[in-house]
């Protein structure tokens, strides 16, 4: 008798999961399609979010595909239980979206923990240089004809210090850059690794000590309900007058009203920010054509100190290639 071959049953049964995309750009579709050709799964790409509206949707599909504002609360776990989800693949790094606790124990989350950390560090350190050197106001003086360069003073970062929170792979691959640039590096993180830091040539301090000495603070630690609000009146009180704070990490890592407080005094120098505190409702979407009726995001775009961008740090073909193979290898691998 014919024995049935391991690997084209194995084929067979790959071909028979039916992932639900949630928030699907065109982007995401073309590196997945052509991630896809390996494995052939039936991929139904939903341009909305993942709430409690949209979760029931899932019904008829094993697995479920969701980004960084896609909600996965308790609620829309227990919706998504009830569908016979078997799997919820995260296409991203950061889990902070996922009630973990409501999740333990019902439905399997895989992630991408590191699918090009060098793509978030060297887009950190597109906003500083920009900031720093005013290119983006630059851009639009030279093109309407205005060549003058008054209020677009800059600093040198050489021998500036650089205070780094979160020395994972995306923190590691910034204190490269800022070496690079002859920066003093300084670093805080919940786990030090100072035989990394001796081998690098950094130095692990307090918090309290990294506000006090850094010309720019790269936030780079998750979030969670530690780093929740870390930055807010109180560690802006300790910076030096002046400091540049960057954010690519969680929009609520940061308490916007305490950052619009520090701008409009002039405690803080500018903000480079590719996340923002309430941001699921407006980045990745163009709102060009109508009226922005969150107050603090509009407040941020009026200064011009401060660059923001919609949480575009991941976004290069090298990091959409490896979410996309690693999201469907992981789905593969469950
Ligand atoms: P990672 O897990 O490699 O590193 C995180 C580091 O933060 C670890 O060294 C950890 O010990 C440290 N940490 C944990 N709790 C801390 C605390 N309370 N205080 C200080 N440090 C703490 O993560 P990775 O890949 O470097 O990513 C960092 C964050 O960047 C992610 O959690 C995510 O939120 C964000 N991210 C943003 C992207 C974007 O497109 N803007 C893309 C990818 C990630």
């Amino acid at each position: 008798m014919c024995k049935p071959d391991p690997f084209l049953e194995k084929d067979h049964i790959m071909a028979e999961k039916k992932i639900l995309f949630y928030d699907a750009k065109p982007y995401d579709k073309q590196f997945f399609d052509e991630a896809n050709k390996k494995h052939a799964y039936e991929i139904q790409y939903f341009n909305g979010h993942l709430n409690r509206n949209t979760a029931y949707f899932s019904k008829g599909y094993d697995v479920v595909c969701t980004f960084v504002n896609d909600s996965i609360d308790k609620d829309v776990i227990s919706i998504l239980k009830d569908c016979s989800i078997e799997l919820i693949a995260l296409r991203s790094a950061g889990y902070n979206n996922v009630d973990l606790r409501a999740v333990y124990g019902t439905i399997h989350v895989v992630r991408v923990p590191g699918y090009s950390p060098c793509a978030v560090a060297e887009h950190a350190a597109a906003l500083m240089l920009s900031l720093n050197r005013k290119t983006h106001r630059a851009y639009f003086r030279t093109r309407d004809g205005n060549f003058s360069i008054n209020g677009l003073l800059g600093f040198d970062m050489h021998k500036k210090t650089m205070g780094i929170i979160g020395t994972g792979k995306i923190g590691r691959c910034l204190i490269d850059i800022a070496l690079g640039f002859g920066m003093n590096v300084l670093a805080y993180d919940k786990f030090n690794d100072e035989k990394y830091a001796q081998k690098k040539g950094f130095e692990y301090v307090s918090l309290e000590q990294l506000y006090k000495a850094s010309d720019i603070v790269s936030l780079h630690c998750p979030l969670n309900s530690e780093t929740y609000h870390l930055i807010n009146e109180d560690s802006l009180k300790q910076m030096k007058p002046g400091v540049m704070i960057i954010n690519t990490g969680r929009g609520k890592l940061i308490k916007t009203d305490a950052l619009i407080a520090g701008l409009k005094n002039g405690t803080i120098g500018s903000a480079g920010l590719d996340v923002y505190e309430e941001e699921s409702e407006y980045f990745f979407e163009d709102f060009s054509n109508s009226m922005i009726e969150d107050d603090k995001l509009a407040r941020l775009l009026t200064f011009p100190n401060v660059l923001l961008t919609s949480h575009q740090g991941f976004f290069t073909k090298e990091a959409l290639a490896n979410i996309a193979n690693t999201t469907l290898e992981n789905i593969e691998e469950y």
